[in-house]
């Protein structure tokens, strides 16, 4: 018997809108089995824990997304190709693993579109065209992708997206060239797919939503968090409003690494609902009716969180290890002069990346006198090349305030270990940065914003704006209503022309297949990104 392991969190949206105009959406945020094979504690295989909150739902439901790297039960499965023919519930072959026969039962018992993530084994034996079936002139007897599965409301598998942009993973595959997913849902909405680190790169999600101009993403992802910029939450926000497209995302949580966050995203306006693990915990799943037009007038949605809101998702996340940018020392930053109460700032790195910051504050000096410990902020430019230590190099042009412990920048990026004992005497009452970037496709600017609980700003409570000029373009990210407890405010930007290129088989060895799982849970654990 399985406990009531998952809250069922049903926020109603605030809107005018008829049945037509919104689709019913679920996202699921589950612990890695990982931790808790290392906390000691018993706990079902995931595949029950799936199946379980499927039967749960007893509302009329769309679309249901699971996270990256959590569906491990077994080792790795081959996958059927999209198809109407073949029903892998009903299916005695022994090629498949159970889990994959049960998720096509449960989507079809359900009548729901179900998006899983596994290990996909892939035979050499009549290899596709499309696999990297030899490494170092040696044939391979099989590969591992990193796959995204979804079944649709007859239990068919209706779409496969083999994970492009690999972090670490050294153990897997990719295929010879990227797959850009889309597939269909019973009322007719189509969605993109793509995984985790896929979202700081152009190929395939800028594919969806600027060459296909999809307006829903599923991302079924296993995020390490960082500071200054790429907390989970944060850049799926940043992208999905850049984008302008719906994203709901489905996060596998491990607080001790920093991974989790999980959301649904309407483009523009922002999280309609988004969480994140904060410590141990059960799955959690977010259920929501989501407007198709986000921005028709019928569709209010307030997601200003209240400064007590912020405190108390904050003081949540004191045991979350977050990582830092490695590059955070090497950006240009000077310190925000207190004495002042407008800064206006032109900040470089190199001679030609230059940012404008423009930052109205008020300094309560009664809370800065408290004894407790506040942030020291610095305006910080970098332009180069952003390093994830043995996992990828990539092009990164990033402009935005940072909270740092103290006047020295070598202590960006960190927070306090204890937030209760944190105040918060700097008020921004509105801060505008503006970023000139060539006008190039290998380029892209998103807003960037991070707060104590490690959810972005509004949008509520910013603009966000390009002007385009010649062979420049300029960005405008601005903080327009006031706000306190912020870590990050500014520009992210990528550059993919000094990314390096996507990773397959580094240093694979294949013997690490060997069904072990615990190995298989520890790769996912410790280089999933
Ligand atoms: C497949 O299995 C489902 C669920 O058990 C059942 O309802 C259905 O009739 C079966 N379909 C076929 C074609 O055997
Ligand atoms: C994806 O977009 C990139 C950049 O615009 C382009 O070079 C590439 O051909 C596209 N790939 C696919 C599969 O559409
Ligand atoms: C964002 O998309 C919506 C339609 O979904 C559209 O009405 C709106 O104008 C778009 N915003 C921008 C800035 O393009
Ligand atoms: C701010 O004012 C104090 C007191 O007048 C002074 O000691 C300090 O150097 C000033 N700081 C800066 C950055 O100007
Ligand atoms: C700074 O913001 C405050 C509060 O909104 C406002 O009263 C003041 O005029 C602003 N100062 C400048 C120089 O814009
Ligand atoms: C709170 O922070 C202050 C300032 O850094 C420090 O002196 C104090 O020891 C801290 N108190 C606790 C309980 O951590
Ligand atoms: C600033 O904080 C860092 C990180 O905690 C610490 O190592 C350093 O000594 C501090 N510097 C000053 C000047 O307090």
């Amino acid at each position: 018997m399985i406990n009531c392991f998952c809250f069922v969190l049903i926020s109603v949206l605030k809107t005018a809108l008829s049945a037509d105009d919104y689709y019913v959406a679920a996202v699921v945020e589950m612990p890695s089995t990982f931790v808790n094979v290392m906390k000691g504690e018993k706990r079902g295989p995931p595949i029950q824990e799936y199946i379980k909150l499927i039967n749960s739902i007893d509302t009329e439901l769309d679309i249901i997304v699971f996270p990256e790297a959590i569906l491990d039960d077994g080792g790795p499965t081959p996958v059927p190709a999209p198809s109407t023919d073949y029903l892998l519930c009903n299916s005695t072959s022994s090629k498949y693993k159970d889990y994959l026969k049960e998720l096509s039962c449960a989507a079809l018992n359900k009548k729901v579109t179900v998006v899983v993530n596994v290990l996909e084994l892939v035979n050499c034996k009549n290899p596709p065209p499309d696999e990297h079936c030899t490494r170092h002139n040696e044939k391979l007897q099989s590969v591992v992708h990193n796959t995204d599965v979804v079944f649709d409301q007859n239990g068919q598998v209706v779409a496969r997206y083999r994970k492009w942009n690999l972090a670490g993973e050294d153990t897997l595959s990719i295929l010879r060239s990227p797959e850009v997913v889309t597939f269909e849902t019973k009322n007719g909405d189509t969605f993109g797919i793509f995984t985790c680190f896929d979202i700081l790169f152009g190929t395939p999600a800028l594919n969806l939503s600027k060459n296909l101009h999809v307006k829903s993403i599923v991302y079924p992802t296993y995020w390490f968090s960082d500071l200054p910029y790429l907390t989970a939450l944060s850049t799926q926000q940043m992208w999905a409003q850049e984008n302008n497209v719906t994203l709901l995302s489905a996060g596998g949580n491990s607080y001790n690494t920093g991974t989790g966050g999980s959301g649904i995203f309407l483009g523009e306006k922002g999280a309609l609902v988004q969480m994140i693990i904060p410590s141990s915990g059960n799955a959690k799943m977010l259920l929501q009716k989501v407007p198709r037009s986000p921005s028709s007038d019928g569709v209010i949605v307030n997601n200003i969180d209240p400064d007590e809101v912020i405190d108390s998702l904050a003081a949540e996340m004191d045991d979350f290890k977050l990582n830092i940018d490695p590059t955070v020392y090497e950006h240009t930053s000077v310190p925000l002069n207190l004495n002042k109460t407008t800064v206006i700032e032109e900040i470089c790195h190199g001679e030609s990346a230059c940012c404008k910051f423009t930052i109205n504050f008020t300094v309560n000096s009664e809370l800065m006198n408290l004894g407790k410990n506040t942030y020291t902020y610095h305006i910080a430019v970098f332009n180069g090349v952003r390093k994830f230590p043995g996992v990828r190099d990539v092009g990164v042009e990033s402009c935005g305030i940072i909270a740092c412990l103290n006047y020295s920048s070598t202590s960006c990026g960190q927070r306090f270990p204890k937030y209760s004992n944190v105040t918060w005497p700097i008020t921004f009452n509105s801060i505008k940065v503006v970023g000139s970037f060539t006008n190039v496709v290998h380029k892209i600017q998103y807003p960037s914003s991070v707060l104590s609980s490690l959810r972005a700003i509004s949008p509520l409570k910013t603009s966000w704006k390009k002007e385009v000029k010649v062979n420049m373009v300029e960005r405008t990210h601005a903080l327009v209503k006031p706000q306190s407890r912020i870590l990050t405010f500014g520009i992210f930007g990528r550059d993919f022309s000094k990314d390096d290129a996507p990773h397959s088989y580094s240093s694979a060895d294949l013997a690490r297949f060997a069904g072990i799982l615990l190995a298989i849970a520890m790769a996912s654990f410790v280089k999933t990104f």
